[in-house]
């Protein structure tokens, strides 16, 4: 396994263009199963989770073309509508073809995703969310089967707003019979840009983005062109990268309106930032020592879950105590261990993290155990004494685009080490 080496210390300083949305690209993807026709996505990142839904989605039966970060689908046939364990375990993400699959073909039998290092994440929203549109639905021998006749439209409470969950009920409503309409939805942008893409395809949906999302059911949708929105969270990794470092960083072609939560709060720690239409400046490079600020992470619009463990990073070398409170899942915090290998001073209280600032953090090897966990490593890294090596570096591959290659055209000391 390839392993990451950071030499500590560099300021960054640049630009660095920001990638589609990792997290978007995904359920696009399955949502091109819902018709027949040629669905032609671009801004696609080249990341493993998007090869992983590329394989599965060949699987069933349709034909994938990646081209750069182009990615052409045809799905006129299906010839399985089984999403096997192999798959479902490397990406959970893979539960997202449930919904299609089941409002496309009348069944889907689905890899029900096992343990995961952030936390239980059951699926139990999605699957009464399908029942209710009139699925019969049962786990068996460690797969979710559902089936059913043409889908009702229904009206739906999430307990939980659930941003897989809400995309793959949004996806099966729009082939079903009649209105559904989704309450406590989950209000990501990522929701907002699948609305947009099956909107183009001939889908009637109203009110993503809100807590409530209105689908009338068609008959058929179309095939579509469509461009995956910026991945907000890399821009956000990006921009803590150059806080950490006290350097001055622009992140290009993003969607600084996504990226609100995370600037709020990186403007208590004292940087200056310049919003402009599709990028945003962050100077740190006149700050002694970032101050600490406190951080709740919240389904959207609040601060999201995926920069928490950057923020972890970032308080770790920060000027005083800061709370951080993770309260989308229950156990983020494989990181911690990690970080204090590297002599942050982080105390776990249930589902908070203290953290007490130090002047300076050291390089050591760590171990990452998810994708934002990996970034979290990184960034700390980047501003340690010596040398980081992150072990386990699939994690990073499943979800940032070229990302060592961006950091050093930012000025880090930072290699791959092929295994
Ligand atoms: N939940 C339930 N029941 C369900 C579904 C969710 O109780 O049926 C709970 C979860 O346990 C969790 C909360 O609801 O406590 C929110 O989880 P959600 O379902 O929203 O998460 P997800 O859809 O599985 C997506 C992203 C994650 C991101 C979360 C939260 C994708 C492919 N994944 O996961 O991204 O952390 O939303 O924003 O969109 C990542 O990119 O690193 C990543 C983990």
């Amino acid at each position: 396994m390839d392993t990451i080496v950071i030499t500590g210390g560099n300021v960054l300083h640049g630009e660095v263009r920001i990638s589609g949305a990792k997290n978007s690209a995904l359920p696009i993807l399955a949502s091109t199963i819902l018709g027949g026709e040629e669905c032609v996505i671009n801004n696609v990142p080249q990341v493993v989770d998007v090869v992983t839904m590329g394989k599965l989605l060949r699987l069933l039966g349709a034909q994938v073309e990646h081209e750069g970060n182009r990615a052409v689908v045809r799905a006129g046939v299906i010839h399985s509508t089984q999403a096997p364990y192999e798959l479902v375990k490397t990406m959970r993400a893979s539960v997202l073809v449930l919904g299609p699959l089941l409002a496309r073909w009348g069944e889907a039998t689905v890899s029900l995703p096992g343990g995961c290092a952030i936390g239980s994440r059951p699926v139990n929203i999605h699957l009464a969310g399908l029942t209710k549109l009139g699925a019969e639905v049962s786990v068996e021998h460690g797969y979710i089967r559902a089936r059913s006749r043409r889908l009702k439209g229904a009206l739906i409470y999430c307990d939980v707003p659930t941003v897989t969950g809400t995309e793959n009920l949004m996806m099966a409503a729009c082939l079903a019979q009649g209105t559904t309409t989704i309450e406590n939805a989950a209000k990501e942008p990522e929701i907002v840009d699948l609305a947009d893409f099956l909107t183009k395809r001939g889908a009637k949906i109203a009110g993503a983005g809100s807590d409530i999302i209105t689908i009338e059911g068609v008959r058929e949708l179309r095939g579509s062109d469509h461009e995956v929105i910026p991945d907000r969270i890399e821009a956000g990794t990006y921009l803590v990268a150059g806080a950490m470092t006290k350097g001055a960083v622009v992140v290009n072609g993003c969607r600084p309106d996504h990226l609100e939560p995370v600037l709020a709060k990186l403007l208590e720690t004292g940087v200056t930032i310049k919003v402009e239409k599709e990028a945003v400046h962050l100077d740190a490079s006149k700050i002694n020592r970032l101050k600490a600020v406190d951080v709740r992470t919240l389904p959207s619009p609040g601060f999201p879950t995926d920069m928490q463990a950057q923020m972890a990073a970032l308080m770790a070398v920060a000027e005083g105590t800061s709370v951080i409170t993770e309260t989308v899942f229950e156990s983020r915090f494989m990181h911690v261990e990690e970080l204090r290998r590297m002599g942050a001073n982080i105390r776990v209280e249930g589902n908070r993290l203290v953290i007490t600032g130090c002047e300076r953090l050291t390089g050591a090897p760590v171990m990452a155990s998810d994708l934002r966990a990996s970034a979290g490593l990184i960034l700390a890294g980047l501003c340690a004494d010596g040398v980081t090596e992150v072990l386990r570096v699939y994690h990073l591959d499943r979800g940032y685009e070229r990302l060592e290659e961006k950091l050093q055209t930012l000025g880090a000391a930072i290699e791959r080490r092929k295994a």
